[in-house]
C-alpha cells in the first residue's frame, strides 16, 4: 500500500508521518500519532464521537482523509488544559455531563470550537453547536449546562 508523507501540527506540536492510501484521520491519530482521545463510534459520520478541530473547525475525523490535513492544525482533547483539566472539562465534571463518556471527547471539541468563536453563547447556540454529537446517556441537559457554565453562565436563562 502506498504511503504518503504529511506534516501537520497536533495540539501545537509539529508532526511528520506517513499515511496509507485511503486512511482516515481518526485512524491516523489513534494508530500512528498515538492519540486515543478521538473515539471510533459509527465510522460513518453520524455520531460525532470522532470530532476533532482542523484549523479550529470541528470536523468528523472518520470522514476526513488523513492526507488532506497536510499543513493543517489538528487539535484534540489531548491538547486541552496542558495536562490539567481545561475550564470546559472541569465544567463537564462539575455538571455530571459524562456518564459512559464515549461521546465526551467529541462534545468537548465541538464546544471548544464554539466557545473560541462565541465565548458567551446562548443555550440555543450550544444546542446547535453540539447537534452533530450524539449522547445515549445524559439526555443532553447536563452537557448543555456544562458548556454554559464554562461560558460563565451566559444564556442559561434564555431557554
Ligand atoms: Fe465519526 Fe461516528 S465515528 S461520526
Ligand atoms: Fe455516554 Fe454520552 S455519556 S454517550
Amino acid at each position: 500500500m502506498a504511503k504518503t508523507p504529511i506534516r501537520f501540527t497536533h495540539n501545537g506540536d509539529e508532526r511528520a508521518v506517513f499515511v496509507d492510501d485511503g486512511q482516515n484521520l481518526l485512524d491516523m491519530l489513534r494508530r500512528t500519532a498515538g492519540d486515543l482521545t478521538p473515539k471510533y463510534g459509527c465510522g460513518q459520520g453520524t455520531c460525532g464521537a470522532c470530532t476533532v478541530l482542523v484549523d479550529g473547525e470541528p470536523q468528523l475525523s472518520c470522514l476526513t482523509l488523513a492526507e488532506t490535513v497536510d499543513g493543517r492544525a489538528i487539535d484534540t482533547v489531548a491538547g486541552l488544559g496542558n495536562g490539567r483539566l481545561s475550564p470546559l472539562q472541569k465544567a463537564f465534571m462539575d455538571n455530571f455531563a459524562a456518564q459512559c463518556g464515549y461521546c465526551t471527547d467529541g462534545m468537548l471539541m465541538s464546544a471548544t470550537a464554539l466557545l473560541k468563536k462565541n465565548p458567551r453563547p446562548t443555550r440555543e447556540e450550544v444546542v446547535e453547536a453540539i447537534s452533530g454529537n450524539l449522547c445515549r446517556c445524559t439526555g443532553y441537559e447536563a452537557i448543555i449546562n456544562a458548556v454554559l457554565a464554562a461560558a460563565g453562565g451566559a444564556g442559561a436563562a434564555s431557554a
